[in-house]
């Protein structure tokens, strides 16, 4: 399962990055406020740092300026994903920027019905919201798993991003499920390597290793 970052904080990009746990990076709008950043300035920044793909969101909800958006934020770097929302606007801007050769990641998708229209539609990416639908008392792992049944049973190429992920036991979920990649919270993926045993088992090692007088160079 690949790792995205899902957030627009270039620190933590790179401290991630430089740990080799950065296959790409989602923004929305959202990340974008929280950044106090200008979109187009932040996602040149995390494009020239990362090599993987960077969605960007569009903010229009409307066809013809949802286009525009699209096709401006595609020219900032050639590792840009335009991002689009799940509604027939986004679906027709995301068939044109993918026919013309631009990745584009389906944003907001809390059903198998909409993933299956994305992955017609062409998206790259279709973002399944977890975090939201556990908010509502829906499992969201049950989305993934359905649309990864739907996208296996019909040999779809779009790849799975499972998003609003708020736990490292969504991580290990979405990687159960199959998800091809999902986009966490660098707070998320730091927890990752979080375990009690791990950690009473290191002091231990120390403890000996000290009375040992182990050296080693
Ligand atoms: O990847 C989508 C994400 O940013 C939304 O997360 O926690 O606001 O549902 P959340």
């Amino acid at each position: 399962m690949k790792f995205f970052v899902d957030t627009a904080d270039i620190d933590a990009i790179r401290e991630l990055n430089d740990l080799g746990m950065v296959d790409g990076v989602t923004t929305n709008p959202s990340l974008i406020l929280k950044s106090g950043r200008d979109i187009l300035e932040a996602t040149k920044e995390i494009c020239d740092l990362v090599e993987g793909p960077v969605s960007a969101e569009v903010v229009a909800v409307d066809f013809d300026q949802m286009l525009k958006e699209g096709e401006h934020l595609a020219t900032i770097a050639p590792n840009v994903c335009v991002k689009v929302p799940l509604t027939w606007a986004g679906l027709r801007v995301c068939k044109i920027l993918t026919d013309n050769g631009t990745k584009v990641n389906v944003t907001l998708c809390f059903s198998a019905n909409q993933a299956l229209l994305a992955a017609k539609a062409g998206a790259t990416y279709i973002s399944p919201f977890i975090g939201r639908l556990d908010d509502m008392n829906i499992d969201g792992m049950d989305l993934i798993q359905d649309i990864r049944t739907i996208y296996d049973n019909y040999g779809f190429e779009t790849q799975i991003l499972a998003a609003s992920i708020r736990s490292a036991n969504h991580m290990k979920d979405a990687a159960l499920m199959g998800a091809d990649v999902a986009t966490a919270p660098p707070a998320v993926i730091s927890k990752m390597i979080d375990h009690p045993l791990t950690k009473n088992g290191l002091d231990q090692f120390v403890k000996d290793a000290k009375e040992a007088g182990i050296k080693i160079v």
